[in-house]
Protein backbone atom coordinates (compact mmCIF):
# COMPACT_ATOMS: atom_id res chain seq x y z
CA UNK A 1 0.00 0.00 0.00
CA UNK A 2 1.74 3.18 -0.92
CA UNK A 3 1.15 6.43 0.87
CA UNK A 4 -1.97 8.33 -0.47
CA UNK A 5 -1.21 12.29 -1.82
CA UNK A 6 -3.42 15.10 -0.26
CA UNK A 7 -5.77 15.84 -2.70
CA UNK A 8 -6.04 19.75 -3.35
CA UNK A 9 -9.14 20.30 -1.70
CA UNK A 10 -7.44 18.53 1.57
CA UNK A 11 -4.51 20.88 1.24
CA UNK A 12 -6.30 24.12 0.93
CA UNK A 13 -8.84 23.32 4.26
CA UNK A 14 -5.44 21.75 6.23
CA UNK A 15 -3.39 25.31 5.22
CA UNK A 16 -6.35 27.43 6.49
CA UNK A 17 -6.92 25.28 9.49
CA UNK A 18 -2.85 25.75 9.45
CA UNK A 19 -2.87 29.55 9.49
CA UNK A 20 -5.99 29.79 11.96
CA UNK A 21 -3.93 27.90 14.60
CA UNK A 22 -1.07 29.45 13.96
CA UNK A 23 -2.75 33.05 13.84
CA UNK A 24 -4.66 32.11 17.79
CA UNK A 25 -1.17 30.77 19.13
CA UNK A 26 0.39 34.46 18.26
CA UNK A 27 -2.34 36.38 19.22
CA UNK A 28 -2.55 34.30 22.86
CA UNK A 29 1.71 35.12 23.32
CA UNK A 30 0.96 38.90 22.07
CA UNK A 31 -2.00 39.33 24.42
CA UNK A 32 0.14 37.53 27.14
CA UNK A 33 3.06 39.70 26.71
CA UNK A 34 0.76 42.85 26.87
CA UNK A 35 -0.89 41.84 29.67
CA UNK A 36 2.20 40.80 31.90
CA UNK A 37 4.24 44.02 30.83
CA UNK A 38 0.73 45.96 31.60
CA UNK A 39 0.99 48.25 34.86
CA UNK A 40 -2.48 48.22 35.52
CA UNK A 41 -4.51 45.27 35.40
CA UNK A 42 -7.53 44.79 32.51
CA UNK A 43 -10.12 45.25 34.87
CA UNK A 44 -10.38 47.08 37.75
CA UNK A 45 -12.03 44.85 40.43
CA UNK A 46 -14.61 46.64 42.42
CA UNK A 47 -15.78 43.74 44.84
CA UNK A 48 -13.33 42.41 47.39
CA UNK A 49 -13.13 39.74 50.39
CA UNK A 50 -10.71 39.64 53.12
CA UNK A 51 -12.04 35.96 55.00
CA UNK A 52 -11.61 35.52 58.29
CA UNK A 53 -11.90 31.94 59.58
CA UNK A 54 -15.56 32.28 60.36
CA UNK A 55 -16.26 33.15 57.05
CA UNK A 56 -14.72 30.90 55.67
CA UNK A 57 -16.46 28.33 57.02
CA UNK A 58 -19.48 30.02 56.24
CA UNK A 59 -18.37 30.04 52.45
CA UNK A 60 -18.27 26.29 52.79
CA UNK A 61 -21.73 25.94 54.93
CA UNK A 62 -23.11 28.65 51.84
CA UNK A 63 -21.53 26.43 49.03
CA UNK A 64 -23.42 23.06 50.44
CA UNK A 65 -26.49 24.82 51.13
CA UNK A 66 -27.18 25.26 47.15
CA UNK A 67 -27.31 29.03 47.65
CA UNK A 68 -25.44 29.60 44.07
CA UNK A 69 -28.45 27.79 42.49
CA UNK A 70 -30.02 31.57 42.71
CA UNK A 71 -27.50 33.59 43.67
CA UNK A 72 -24.02 35.18 42.52
CA UNK A 73 -21.35 35.46 44.67
CA UNK A 74 -17.47 35.76 44.08
CA UNK A 75 -18.76 35.61 40.62
CA UNK A 76 -19.86 32.04 40.82
CA UNK A 77 -23.72 31.18 40.43
CA UNK A 78 -26.39 32.46 38.57
CA UNK A 79 -28.29 35.63 38.32
CA UNK A 80 -31.98 33.89 39.26
CA UNK A 81 -32.07 35.93 42.66
CA UNK A 82 -29.86 38.48 43.98
CA UNK A 83 -26.15 39.10 43.82
CA UNK A 84 -24.74 38.72 46.95
CA UNK A 85 -21.35 40.17 45.64
CA UNK A 86 -20.51 43.32 47.50
CA UNK A 87 -23.96 42.62 50.22
CA UNK A 88 -21.26 43.61 53.07
CA UNK A 89 -21.46 47.24 51.96
CA UNK A 90 -25.13 47.38 51.56
CA UNK A 91 -26.12 45.63 54.37
CA UNK A 92 -25.05 44.96 58.02
CA UNK A 93 -24.52 41.71 59.78
CA UNK A 94 -27.51 41.94 62.03
CA UNK A 95 -29.54 42.52 58.73
CA UNK A 96 -28.16 39.63 56.74
CA UNK A 97 -28.43 37.55 59.89
CA UNK A 98 -32.10 38.58 60.60
CA UNK A 99 -32.83 38.01 57.34
CA UNK A 100 -31.80 34.53 56.63
CA UNK A 101 -33.66 33.64 60.04
CA UNK A 102 -36.80 35.34 59.19
CA UNK A 103 -36.53 36.48 55.54
CA UNK A 104 -40.82 38.79 55.52
CA UNK A 105 -40.46 40.08 59.03
CA UNK A 106 -37.02 41.62 57.93
CA UNK A 107 -37.87 42.55 54.33
CA UNK A 108 -41.61 43.86 56.19
CA UNK A 109 -43.01 42.62 52.67
CA UNK A 110 -43.87 39.34 51.25
CA UNK A 111 -40.81 37.54 49.37
CA UNK A 112 -40.83 35.43 46.87
CA UNK A 113 -38.48 32.66 47.66
CA UNK A 114 -36.98 33.40 51.21
CA UNK A 115 -39.59 32.47 53.92
CA UNK A 116 -40.24 30.70 57.12
CA UNK A 117 -42.12 27.94 58.38
CA UNK A 118 -45.15 29.82 58.87
CA UNK A 119 -45.07 31.28 55.52
CA UNK A 120 -46.74 29.47 52.42
CA UNK A 121 -44.36 26.84 50.89
CA UNK A 122 -41.26 28.72 48.55
CA UNK A 123 -38.18 27.54 46.70
CA UNK A 124 -36.05 28.66 49.61
CA UNK A 125 -37.87 28.22 52.76
CA UNK A 126 -35.52 25.57 54.24
CA UNK A 127 -32.80 28.60 54.19
CA UNK A 128 -34.32 29.89 57.61
CA UNK A 129 -34.60 25.75 58.82
CA UNK A 130 -30.60 25.41 58.39
CA UNK A 131 -29.15 25.47 62.13
CA UNK A 132 -28.74 28.55 63.77
CA UNK A 133 -25.36 28.72 63.81
CA UNK A 134 -24.49 27.68 60.08
CA UNK A 135 -26.99 30.57 59.47
CA UNK A 136 -24.52 33.07 61.83
CA UNK A 137 -21.45 31.29 59.63
CA UNK A 138 -23.17 32.26 56.53
CA UNK A 139 -24.05 35.13 57.63
CA UNK A 140 -20.36 36.12 58.59
CA UNK A 141 -19.05 34.97 55.01
CA UNK A 142 -21.83 37.29 53.33
CA UNK A 143 -20.69 40.56 55.43
CA UNK A 144 -17.58 40.43 54.25
CA UNK A 145 -17.84 40.12 50.41
CA UNK A 146 -17.46 44.34 50.21
CA UNK A 147 -17.46 46.47 47.08
CA UNK A 148 -16.65 49.67 46.35
CA UNK A 149 -18.69 52.87 46.71
CA UNK A 150 -19.89 53.78 43.06
CA UNK A 151 -19.48 49.87 41.58
CA UNK A 152 -22.56 48.50 40.32
CA UNK A 153 -22.97 46.07 43.66
CA UNK A 154 -22.35 49.11 46.37
CA UNK A 155 -24.95 50.71 48.10
CA UNK A 156 -23.45 53.61 48.05
CA UNK A 157 -22.66 56.11 45.15
CA UNK A 158 -18.97 57.09 43.99
CA UNK A 159 -17.35 59.21 46.68
CA UNK A 160 -16.74 62.53 44.70
CA UNK A 161 -19.20 63.90 42.92
CA UNK A 162 -19.80 62.70 39.09
CA UNK A 163 -20.75 65.41 36.84
CA UNK A 164 -22.20 62.32 34.79
CA UNK A 165 -25.02 61.44 37.97
CA UNK A 166 -25.47 65.19 38.50
CA UNK A 167 -26.70 65.37 34.65
CA UNK A 168 -28.67 62.00 34.50
CA UNK A 169 -30.69 63.39 37.93
CA UNK A 170 -31.65 67.25 36.51
CA UNK A 171 -32.87 64.93 33.57
CA UNK A 172 -35.07 62.09 34.37
CA UNK A 173 -35.90 62.54 37.70
CA UNK A 174 -39.04 64.02 37.83
CA UNK A 175 -39.62 66.97 40.03
CA UNK A 176 -41.74 65.41 43.07
CA UNK A 177 -39.28 63.23 43.71
CA UNK A 178 -37.05 65.96 44.94
CA UNK A 179 -39.28 66.25 47.98
CA UNK A 180 -40.29 62.97 48.03
CA UNK A 181 -36.39 61.55 48.33
CA UNK A 182 -33.70 62.81 49.70
CA UNK A 183 -30.00 62.89 47.61
CA UNK A 184 -28.04 59.75 49.54
CA UNK A 185 -25.22 61.67 48.20
CA UNK A 186 -25.48 64.90 50.82
CA UNK A 187 -24.03 64.37 54.05
CA UNK A 188 -27.18 65.46 55.84
CA UNK A 189 -29.45 62.43 54.17
CA UNK A 190 -26.64 60.55 55.52
CA UNK A 191 -27.01 60.58 59.00
CA UNK A 192 -30.85 60.44 59.03
CA UNK A 193 -31.52 57.27 56.81
CA UNK A 194 -33.01 54.42 58.61
CA UNK A 195 -31.09 50.76 59.12
CA UNK A 196 -31.59 49.10 56.11
CA UNK A 197 -33.23 51.78 53.83
CA UNK A 198 -32.17 53.24 50.58
CA UNK A 199 -29.65 55.74 52.43
CA UNK A 200 -26.08 55.52 53.01
CA UNK A 201 -24.91 55.09 56.85
CA UNK A 202 -21.25 56.50 57.67
CA UNK A 203 -21.15 53.13 59.56
CA UNK A 204 -21.75 51.44 56.58
CA UNK A 205 -19.19 52.88 54.14
CA UNK A 206 -15.97 51.22 53.95
C1 LIG B 1 -34.90 29.36 45.12
C2 LIG B 1 -33.96 30.44 44.98
C3 LIG B 1 -33.14 30.88 46.16
C4 LIG B 1 -32.31 30.09 46.94
C5 LIG B 1 -32.07 28.60 46.84
C6 LIG B 1 -31.69 31.00 47.89
N1 LIG B 1 -32.13 32.28 47.68
FE1 LIG B 1 -31.58 33.93 48.74
N2 LIG B 1 -32.90 35.08 47.69
C7 LIG B 1 -33.71 34.62 46.66
C8 LIG B 1 -34.63 35.69 46.31
C9 LIG B 1 -35.67 35.63 45.21
C10 LIG B 1 -34.36 36.78 47.17
C11 LIG B 1 -35.12 38.09 47.30
C12 LIG B 1 -36.03 37.90 48.50
C13 LIG B 1 -37.22 37.01 48.20
O1 LIG B 1 -38.15 37.48 47.55
O2 LIG B 1 -37.22 35.82 48.60
C14 LIG B 1 -33.25 36.37 48.02
C15 LIG B 1 -32.67 37.18 48.97
C16 LIG B 1 -31.56 36.82 49.73
C17 LIG B 1 -30.86 37.71 50.64
C18 LIG B 1 -31.19 39.18 50.89
C19 LIG B 1 -30.46 40.02 49.88
C20 LIG B 1 -30.82 41.47 49.99
O3 LIG B 1 -29.89 42.28 49.97
O4 LIG B 1 -32.01 41.81 50.04
C21 LIG B 1 -29.86 36.99 51.21
C22 LIG B 1 -28.84 37.48 52.24
C23 LIG B 1 -29.94 35.64 50.68
N3 LIG B 1 -30.97 35.57 49.79
C24 LIG B 1 -29.10 34.61 51.05
C25 LIG B 1 -29.29 33.28 50.66
C26 LIG B 1 -28.52 32.16 51.17
C27 LIG B 1 -27.40 32.29 52.20
C28 LIG B 1 -29.00 31.03 50.58
C29 LIG B 1 -28.55 29.59 50.80
C30 LIG B 1 -28.56 29.09 52.17
C31 LIG B 1 -30.06 31.45 49.66
N4 LIG B 1 -30.21 32.81 49.75
C32 LIG B 1 -30.77 30.58 48.85
C33 LIG B 1 -33.66 33.37 46.10
C34 LIG B 1 -33.01 32.26 46.63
Amino acid sequence: MGKQRLKSGEKILFSIFGAFLVLGIIAFIALEVVRSRASTPMFVSTTHFNFSPVGLEGSKIYREARCNSCHRALRMGTNMGLNLDGIGSRRSLQWIEGFLNDPEKVYGATTIDHGSSLSAPKEANYVAKLPKEDLRKIAIFLSELTADSGSAVAKAPPQERSGFIDEMVSTFAPESWKEKYKDVRTKSSQESSPEGGMGVKDSEQQ
